[in-house]
């Protein structure tokens, strides 16, 4: 951005008129943390690959830097791939299978596209650097439960929130972004805003016991939106009563509280379902007797 970019956005914001941040996708740190907890429980083989790729980004030096770049480019470069950050259901139709992609493509497809392009050895370093970048924010969104939601309010983009009593904002963004921004303020206040997102992913990590344990992910896109699409049609996630055109809804601390129990879940699976697939394609293994028994946030909610 250049500074008067940034002086004009910065007055906007002060103004409150304006949000910087795109609500499309998890958003930054929701990223980062992902692909931060991923690199984690990479295998040596998986890391020695990720870390070589990386290195020949020119933008990024860091994996979990890399996890955003796909929502940078979803306008300017790669419009192509705008879809391919969501898939959305009929509203009675609570089975997410492969038909329900659009045809342009959706995050299922998109997974498998960039998981196989990764995993081709015959394809040159940038297409499976690309492919890494995308594959890796990929899994991040297919976890964020309004991602595999319904069309007619664009996943909650379209359902006017006030958030807690004092910001106007969408219930895309609550699950995006405002419960994990929330959450970060209240616990490491005295950190920098743009440091925080490192104590999450510490507490996070300490929540998964996976000391020692290999993780393997054999590739299940549909059956990971499964999930999310059950938590948003679950009666506390209060999303199939919502409707776009109506007033704001005010969720309180206790849609807060909810909220940030699953966001912590579906980020820790994420992050560790990455790290196995990656482990999986880069040790190129077809069998899976080691994958990880039940992960926390991967069962459907009652
Ligand atoms: N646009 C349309 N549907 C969407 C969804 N489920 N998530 C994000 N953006 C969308
Ligand atoms: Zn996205
Ligand atoms: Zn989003």
């Amino acid at each position: 951005m250049s500074w008067i970019v940034r002086s004009v956005a910065v007055a906007a914001m002060i103004a409150g008129l304006i949000s910087v941040e795109p609500a499309q996708a998890y958003g930054r740190d929701g990223h980062r943390i992902v692909c931060d907890l991923a690199y984690r429980y990479l295998s040596d083989a998986a890391r020695t690959e990720v870390d070589r790729l990386v290195a020949e980004d020119p933008q990024f030096t860091h994996f979990r830097d890399v996890c955003s770049w796909a929502d940078e480019v979803r306008g300017s470069t790669h419009r192509h791939t705008a879809p391919w950050h969501y898939i959305n259901q009929e509203r009675n139709d609570p089975h997410v299978d492969a038909e329900d992609c659009a045809e342009n493509g959706c995050v299922t497809s998109a997974i498998d596209l960039h998981a196989g392009i990764f995993a081709d050895a015959s394809r040159s370093d940038a297409d499976r650097l690309e492919a890494l970048k995308f594959l890796a924010h990929w899994m991040g969104d297919i976890h964020q439960p309004l991602h595999v939601s319904i069309a007619g309010d664009r996943g909650g983009n379209d359902i006017n929130v006030l958030w807690r009593g004092e910001r106007h904002t969408n219930l895309h963004r609550v699950w995006d972004s405002e419960i994990i921004l929330d959450y970060m303020a209240g616990e490491w206040a005295w950190a920098p805003a743009d440091e925080r997102w490192q104590y999450f992913a510490e507490e996070l990590a300490a929540g998964i016991p996976l000391a020692g344990v290999d993780v393997y992910t054999p590739l299940d896109p549909i059956g990971w939106a499964q999930e999310s699409h059950d938590i948003v049609r679950s009666r506390e996630f209060a999303y199939y009563w919502a409707r776009a055109e109506n007033a704001p809804i005010e969720p309180g601390d206790h849609y807060y509280e909810t909220g940030l129990r699953i966001s912590q879940q579906r980020l820790q699976a994420a992050g560790v379902r990455l790290a196995g697939l990656l482990n999986q394609i880069v040790e190129g293994r077809t069998q899976t007797a080691r994958t990880v028994p039940d992960l926390p946030g991967s069962g459907a909610l009652d």
